[in-house]
């Protein structure tokens, strides 16, 4: 294989962090949208909140990547937004079992960030942005750590679901 161009590296780099920086906007806006609902699940609130804050801090080394390699990071707002419409889409849904539906959109959408993290990571490698594989790796870490935690719970959460529905309490959130 030839070498890869950098220019063509450095591009696509550029247009990555963007996507993922409107990404991770679009995480804090369905982990607020579940919080303000949530009732009876004070563990997966609880975790809700502390990833909001490791998301704000992801949004930030992204702006710092953007800020050195000269990059503005203002008008990200509309980027991305196409990638993130059907992932979004899963956390509108409000069903009698909205805790487990989004639950699995939740686990869905810290994949994906992992994913666009392993992608962006290659692309530090590949265009010698040494300066950006820290914090891109650190936030990849608490996305993958964020899923784990996730898949995890999914079990239980299924079984409390049922024991509040069980009992005519309010099970779905
Ligand atoms: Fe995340």
């Amino acid at each position: 294989m030839a070498a890869i161009d950098h220019e063509t590296v450095r591009s696509n780099f550029v247009v990555g962090l963007r996507d993922v920086h409107a990404v991770e906007n679009q995480a804090l806006a369905l982990i607020d949208r579940q919080l303000d609902r949530l009732k009876n699940y004070d563990d997966v609130a609880e975790q809700l909140r502390r990833h909001r804050s490791e998301t704000e801090t992801q949004i930030e080394r992204v702006e710092a990547i953007l800020d050195s390699l000269s990059e503005s990071h203002s008008a990200l707002k509309d980027v991305g937004m196409k990638l993130t419409g059907n992932l979004a889409a899963l956390g509108h849904t409000i069903a009698d079992d909205e805790i487990l539906k989004n639950t699995f959109a939740n686990f869905a959408f810290e994949n994906f960030e992992a994913a666009s993290y392993r992608s962006l990571i290659a692309m530090a490698d590949a265009g010698g942005f040494g300066s950006a594989l820290d914090p891109l790796k650190q936030s990849l870490d608490e996305e993958l750590a964020m899923a784990a935690w996730i898949e995890t719970r999914i079990p239980a959460l299924t079984l409390k679901y049922l024991d509040l529905a069980s009992r005519g309490e309010t099970a779905g959130r």
